[in-house]
């Protein structure tokens, strides 16, 4: 039988839109899978790659899930979350920022990264600049050149992952429509001090630009260090910020999708239109937990949560420091280390070439059995993310093979 070429079906154009196709995945979820897949073949790696706290949440957060199941709630919510919850989102912004926010000023997302997405997405459009310190979260610059606006760099690694406001103010042009601020940082661990940051709003407010400001780990900053928002040093920047929060982080709940954002009213509203396309309401038993995990009985759960890390940090400050030729900055925030590994460039291992970070980083899983995430996802090919929201055993035993590996290095 004759085949009618018609049926034959292979696409003779790309399948792909333009824009799908410099976006790749992200590299940190790539390097924890690797990993993962690595312990599924039974072999024991240290997750140095981790985004997230080794550990349950609290139990009053896992009993008002437990209840919405059970007390039947399965309907759709408002798209930006049930009332009761945009209170208390409200509520904890006002007694963050000392602005007062009502609940039509904030909403209640699937994770910060749905929140910052929607928050780009409805503000930036082809044409637009907007600033990024790097290192970036690597998924900073990807959202803003989803919205078809181009992410204009600002780097920092010469002055210890600071911002330099001069050199910001340098890259301001007509096009520039915004900038992104995250403190503390991920990957870095610095937090922007006050002055910086008022000396940043003072250059929004004057260039009339926006703000996006995303402080997923405010509540984990190891005093005497301490977290500045911005809209609390300059009221002013209310009118033009959107500030990102998330309960991934410090109540232990990044796999449950718990973010939410606070803007001004027209930002939200397109927000909530935005959202109504996509994806409707975040997971409504999230929501019923959200309301639980954000009530103040949690806030010594998440007090330990930053005792124990600030103790973990000090052990992989501690062994760091002993390897030869690995600077790093002492971060005062977040869950991470960065240290700069260039001065092992060059070097062979085993007879292998460490040319660059992204190599380092398959000879580190490949040969030291640890996962880190080369700098290069973050905009620093000099460094490594080491996350040491890990076991402490786990953090002594990847670093002492680390230092090994260091060791073999000829
Ligand atoms: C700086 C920063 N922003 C946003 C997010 C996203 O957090 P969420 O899990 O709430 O989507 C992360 C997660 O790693 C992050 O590091």
């Amino acid at each position: 039988m004759q085949k009618d070429p018609l049926l034959q079906g292979t696409p003779q154009r790309d399948l792909l839109a333009e824009r799908m196709k410099l976006l790749a995945g992200s590299q940190t979820s790539g390097m924890r899978n690797r990993a993962r897949k690595l312990r599924s073949e039974g072999i024991h790696v240290v997750n140095f790659a981790a985004g997230e706290l080794d550990q349950d949440t609290s139990s009053s957060i896992k009993d008002a899930a437990r209840q919405a199941i059970d007390s039947g709630r399965t309907q759709y919510t408002d798209t930006l979350g049930i009332n009761e919850l945009r209170e208390r989102v409200a509520h904890k912004i006002t007694e963050k920022t000392g602005v007062t926010y009502l609940a039509d000023e904030v909403g209640f997302t699937a994770g910060a990264k749905q929140a910052l997405f929607n928050a780009n997405f409805v503000v930036f459009q082809p044409g637009d600049e907007v600033i990024i310190p790097a290192p970036y979260w690597v998924t900073l610059p990807e959202q803003v050149r989803l919205t078809g606006a181009t992410p204009v760099i600002l780097p920092t690694v010469h002055n210890e992952f600071q911002i330099d406001v001069g050199e910001l103010a340098q890259l301001i042009t007509p096009k520039t429509r915004g900038i992104i601020l995250n403190t503390p940082h991920n990957p870095t661990g610095v937090v922007y001090s006050a002055r910086v940051l008022e000396q940043i709003a003072r250059l929004v407010l004057q260039h009339d630009l926006i703000c996006i400001f995303d402080e997923c780990y405010d509540e984990l900053v190891y005093s005497p260090a301490v977290h500045h928002n911005i809209v609390k040093l300059v009221p002013a920047m209310k009118a033009r910020t959107i500030l990102v929060g998330s309960l991934s982080k410090s109540y232990c709940l990044a796999g449950w999708r718990a973010g939410f954002f606070a803007a001004p009213k027209p930002v939200v509203k397109a927000i909530a239109n935005l959202q109504s396309h996509i994806a409707s309401n975040p997971c409504n038993l999230v929501q019923y937990a959200a309301v639980a995990a954000l009530a103040p009985d949690n806030d010594a759960f998440v007090a330990g949560n930053r005792e124990l890390l600030r103790a973990q940090r000090a052990t992989a400050l501690q062994l760091i420091d002993k390897i030869p030729g690995l600077p790093c900055v002492v971060p005062e925030g977040a869950f991470y280390l960065f240290p700069d590994v260039s001065s092992l460039f060059e070097k062979s291992f085993k007879g292998q070439r460490v040319e660059n970070v992204d190599r380092l980083a398959e000879l580190l899983l490949e040969h030291a059995h640890i996962a880190i995430v080369p700098g290069s996802a973050f905009g620093a090919d000099h460094h490594i993310r080491i996350s040491y929201a890990i076991p402490t055993e786990e953090i002594i035993a990847g670093l002492t093979r680390l230092g090994q590996f260091v060791q073999l290095l000829s």
